[in-house]
């Protein structure tokens, strides 16, 4: 079947079987291997994408639930906030082997869209879908309070 969706802000029509997975489809057959796949079953977050806004897990999405929606990957530009994120996740060393950043990432950028000054026990929730085999979320956690700090502060 056709698909018909945006991705990071181009409209993209792909012929695919509508039971492909959305993980798939982006990693295979769009080469946006950004997103990551580890448990495949919805219990790591590596995989996690934005679609309309909300973070979904590619691995449970299937090609046909995209259409006429609107994707955010982790490789999408020119969107201010995801690039502040990245830059503030390697300047703390938030990143080991980097497996589970992608996914980390994009459930930051969902959380500080809709609240830009959330409390450290909001970030942990909103990361506990996120597991990181290398102990970074101490300093996953470090970043994102130094970056809401410093926009809090040029918001002044
Ligand atoms: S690979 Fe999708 S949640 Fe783990
Ligand atoms: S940095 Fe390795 S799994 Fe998180």
């Amino acid at each position: 079947v056709k698909v018909s969706f945006v991705v990071n802000g181009v409209s993209r029509d792909v012929e695919t079987a509508p039971d492909r997975r959305v993980i798939d489809l982006l990693r295979e057959d769009m080469g946006l291997t950004g997103a990551k796949e580890a448990c495949g079953r919805g219990d790591c977050g590596a995989c996690i994408i934005l679609v309309d806004g909300v973070t979904r897990h590619a691995c449970l999405m299937l090609a046909a639930q995209l259409q006429g929606r609107e994707i955010v990957t982790i490789e999408a530009e020119g969107l201010e906030l995801l690039t502040r994120l990245q830059d503030a996740f390697v300047q703390h060393g938030a990143i080991q082997c980097g497996f589970c950043t992608p996914g980390m990432i994009m459930s930051a950028f969902a959380l500080l869209r809709e609240n830009p000054t959330p409390e450290r026990e909001r970030i942990r929730e909103t990361l506990a879908g996120n597991f990181c085999r290398c102990g970074t979320h101490p300093k996953v956690i470090a970043a994102l309070e130094a970056l809401i700090m410093s926009m809090k502060e040029s918001a002044r």
